[in-house]
């Protein structure tokens, strides 16, 4: 598909990854509408090709809104790139001393598992559904997974909901392949955004010593992602991972 030529959707577009990917489709050439539940940040973004949208991913009615608006505004949608997510981190178990532990509270996990898999869900079930209905071919459909999708100490609800992200992705991409729809994932690592502010600076620093490329991750280059699986007709079902080598 030309990135030039397509028209978007992007969430969690008021801020680091989707703010970057909704300001380098639109100096492609593209237009977008972006979606975010923060509306101030939405307003900042607002300009010629990029069309702002307040919804809550997690809440079903305001998703159907805001695809049907980004439908009627941009006359198709051929892609979607799902950046909006959070990550409340904590241990399954914690040992807080003298023979006292706390364990995630159970409002952690459904924050995050809401979030981040069932705020992938219902906009790529959205899209998807008028993308059929409208015979829109082709169309892509992209979802943000996270290197910590294989596992990680403090991220149980993270660690799921990012790996769920994946095992959905590709069952879509089987299901709609008929359709001429792909879908795929980005896995990105450590990239240099605001969520990264309510890491431990110390554990933040710990982590970069291990990534080979011994240093931080940047927007464009998760970018640089976006727009290839935008543009290579035969990538779907996969995830693509953006971490500088932290992976095995
Ligand atoms: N930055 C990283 O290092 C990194 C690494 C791996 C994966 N990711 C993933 O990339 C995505 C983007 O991360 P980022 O670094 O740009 O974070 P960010 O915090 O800068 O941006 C996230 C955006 O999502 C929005 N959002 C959160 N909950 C929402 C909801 N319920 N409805 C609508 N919008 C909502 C926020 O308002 C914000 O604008 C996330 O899914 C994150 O898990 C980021």
């Amino acid at each position: 598909m030309d990135v030039t030529e397509c028209r978007a959707i992007v969430t969690g577009a008021a801020s680091g990854l989707g703010r970057a990917c909704c300001l380098g489709l639109a100096e492609a050439g593209a237009e977008v509408v972006a979606v975010d539940s923060d509306r101030k940040g939405l307003d900042s973004l607002a300009g010629d090709r990029i069309f702002v949208q307040e919804a809550d991913v997690t809440r079903e009615c305001e998703v159907a809104s805001a695809v049907d608006a980004a439908f009627a505004r941009l006359g198709r949608v051929d892609v979607l790139v799902n950046f909006a997510g959070i990550y409340r981190d904590g241990l399954l178990v914690k040992d807080i001393g003298e023979g006292d532990f706390v364990s995630m509270p159970l409002a952690q996990w459904r924050a995050v598992i809401e979030t981040d898999l069932t705020g992938t869900f219902l906009p790529v079930r959205e899209t998807a559904l008028r993308m059929v209905r409208d015979g829109v071919r082709p169309g892509v459909l992209i979802t943000v997974s996270s290197v910590s999708r294989n596992g990680n100490p403090g991220q149980g609800n993270y660690s799921a909901a990012k790996a769920g992200v994946v095992a959905f992705t590709r069952s879509v991409a089987l299901e709609l392949a008929p359709h001429g729809i792909r879908a795929a994932a980005i896995a990105p690592g450590f990239i240099d955004t605001p969520i990264l502010s309510a890491m431990d600076p110390d554990r933040l620093s710990a982590q970069v010593d291990e990534i080979p490329a011994r240093r931080l991750g940047t927007p464009a280059e998760i970018f640089a992602g976006v727009r290839f699986a935008i543009e290579c007709e035969y990538f779907t079902g996969r995830c693509l991972e953006i971490d500088g080598g932290l992976s095995f």
